[in-house]
């Protein structure tokens, strides 16, 4: 009970903190642990041998800040200790180890392009790790990167077990996946499976894996109105494609080119069963689950109000039937640990913890958008402006509803959503990092989506032409020039601009022509700029990830909402194990009033955005953290 564990903070530095956070996992009786950044007294293999081009310095306006410099080398850890991290992170944590995991998202189209062709690839990618390994992040999420037409960007897959020629090849991705690995990262697919591309050669192969219905009855096929039911898509327009070959119509829940799959059919779900086996085989760590609550359908595929068939296709009647079975043919008896992730649109808390209660053996987390659904009327280009006091009461429902059982994602972005300094922040770096502290500070596994970490903000485009998405595109079509500012505002295309790596003329991305237009503000939004400041959006987040990572009240503690009805400050507790934290966040461009136990200002510290963390007021999108 005497001893010390001494973590040192090698070339590598994430394994350290995973080395902590499996000796806080195990309760293994070190009496405290040290960290040094120093090599002193480490094995001659163990010590760095090369500099890093961006290494992460500690922001010294930060108090109590427990992150120390990280270094790196080709060969970060010394055999012995590989060794224990491969035994312990790879294979026996017997813990839900993402509880304490952060994830990165990565957009592969617009991240980085290691060849000029103006489209991200794998290899571009695997360029990148080292950056990614100082931010501290655990686990990527790689958007698709499977062949694919690029109807939907790539959810509309045509080949589930290869490479899309414009990313690279089975080899960039094998060689990717051990990059990953060997800084100690975890790498999970994104799964596709609701729908296949119509260029899947399922399609043409299995007609009986989809869903075909005759025209409505009394009318011929074609004709508007005759289509099997009343649906509208998710991509505009209704939910059906007429096929004059065969006289029948298929489902599309998104584009006419992303038919729906059969899931009623167990050849289907035998398909997808293997497609998934074979990328756990090959080393993937999990899946990102697309709208997998939309693969079980009410067989009789009714109308719905006004168009809206959603009850009869979210969280449908064999949804955790088909997922227990995916649990016991894909995942149980696997000796890695694997993460599972399902992006469920519309689903509610009470469903959310049946579909993440890990005695049901489903998945490990949901992705929900109630969140993200606060400024918005019925439709997404609906705009209206955000209500604080609105999007506290939804974070909290879903604290206090998976308080005790099941798991929640946390995310303000993604690849669908705006860019959360625009949309909930004013765009400034301050906005950006009181939006990070309060997510982060949440109970549940914090997603970063790539270019969050930098503060990047909506793109600036100005016509119809420089949007690319089929949502925004189709939209467009159907509701004409007035659609434009709820496009700029709301549409998808503001996550996909290029990621900003520095401030050359295609921001680093590309040495070609980008296939979405640079967000000029590269200028002064990009990695170099970011890693080499202290006090950058990118430094706030490597300290968020690092807390979560040390603080096991960050992970398991209570959360407690303070100050609900106000309308500018965001405030909340944690409390775990005899240890509280304080969340203090002013939302809005005008100073703000804390009312919270004054003892509270004068606790520990532990990140703060501006200086004087002892008022009780807090400045325009000021967020400081404290603990006790
Ligand atoms: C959800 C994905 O996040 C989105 O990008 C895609 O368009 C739809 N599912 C269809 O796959």
């Amino acid at each position: 009970m005497n001893r010390e564990a001494i973590v040192y903070y090698l070339p590598g530095c994430p394994y350290s903190t995973r080395l902590r956070v499996a000796l806080t996992l195990r309760r293994v009786p070190f009496r405290s642990v040290r960290f040094r950044d120093d090599e002193e007294g480490l094995p001659g293999s163990a010590r760095s041998t090369a500099a890093t081009s961006c290494r992460p310095r500690c922001g010294s306006a930060t108090r109590g800040c427990r992150t120390r410099p990280r270094r790196r080398s080709p060969r970060p850890w010394p055999r012995r200790l590989d060794r224990f991290r491969k035994s312990w992170w790879h294979g026996r944590v017997t813990e839900a180890w993402w509880k304490s995991a952060v994830v990165y998202q990565i957009y592969p189209r617009s991240f980085s392009d290691s060849d000029g062709d103006g489209i991200g690839d794998l290899r571009g990618i695997e360029e990148r790790l080292d950056y990614l390994s100082a931010l501290g992040v655990d686990v990527l999420w790689l958007s698709p990167v499977y062949p694919s037409p690029q109807d939907d960007a790539g959810y509309d897959i045509s080949d589930y077990q290869d490479i899309d020629p414009v990313f690279g090849t089975l080899d960039d991705f094998d060689r990717l996946l051990a990059g990953v690995h060997a800084r100690g990262m975890k790498l999970i697919m994104d799964l596709v499976v609701n729908h296949t591309s119509d260029e899947h050669p399922w399609f043409r192969e299995h007609r009986d894996w989809y869903w075909w219905r005759p025209p409505r009855a009394g009318m011929a096929g074609g004709e508007p109105g005759a289509e099997p039911t009343n649906w509208r898509s998710f991509f505009s327009g209704p939910t059906w494609e007429y096929d004059p070959a065969s006289g029948e119509y298929y489902l599309h829940l998104f584009s006419r080119k992303q038919p729906d799959l059969n899931w009623e059919n167990p050849e289907v779900r035998a398909a997808v069963h293997a497609m998934m086996r074979w990328w756990l085989d090959r080393g993937v760590d999990g899946f990102r689950m697309d709208v997998i609550n939309m693969i079980s359908k009410d067989p009789a595929l009714p109308d719905g109000p006004g168009g809206d068939g959603s009850a009869h296709y979210l969280c449908g009647p064999r949804i955790h039937e088909f997922l227990q079975e995916m649990h016991r043919e894909v995942f149980a008896g696997r000796p890695r640990k694997l993460l599972t992730v399902g992006e469920m649109p519309g689903v509610t808390t009470d469903q959310a913890r049946l579909f993440t209660d890990p005695a049901r053996a489903e998945v490990d987390m949901v992705f929900q958008f109630e969140h993200v659904n606060v400024d918005h009327g019925p439709s997404k280009w609906d705009l209206k402006p955000l209500d604080l006091v609105a999007l506290k009461a939804v974070m909290n429902r879903w604290q206090s509803g998976l308080a005790d059982v099941g798991w929640n994602s946390l995310y303000w972005n993604n690849h669908d959503q705006p860019r959360v300094a625009s949309r909930y922040g004013d765009g400034s770096p301050l906005s950006a990092k009181a939006l990070g502290t309060v997510l982060h500070l949440h109970r549940g596994t914090p997603y970063v989506y790539q270019g969050e970490e930098l503060g990047m903000t909506n793109a600036p485009f100005d016509s119809i032409a420089d949007f690319r998405d089929i949502e925004s595109l189709n939209h467009y079509a159907e509701a004409g020039p007035d659609a434009l500012p709820a496009l700029r505002a709301r549409g998808r295309d503001n996550a996909r601009t290029p990621m900003q790596w520095d401030a050359s003329p295609h921001a680093g991305f590309t040495t070609g022509e980008p296939w979405i237009a640079v967000n000029p503000n590269h200028k002064e939004i990009n990695a170099v700029e970011a890693v080499a400041d202290p006090d950058s959006v990118f430094h706030h987040y490597r300290k968020l990830i690092d807390l979560r990572h040390t603080e096991p009240c960050v992970v398991h503690g209570d959360f407690t909402l303070l100050m609900p009805d106000d309308p500018q400050v965001y405030a909340f507790t944690r409390a775990h194990d005899g240890v509280e934290l304080l969340v203090l966040a002013n939302l809005s461009a005008e100073p703000a009033r804390v009312d919270v136990d004054p003892a509270w200002l004068d606790a520990e510290v532990v990140l703060a955005t501006l200086p004087d963390e002892r008022s009780a007021v807090l400045r325009p999108w000021e967020s400081r953290v404290y603990r006790r």
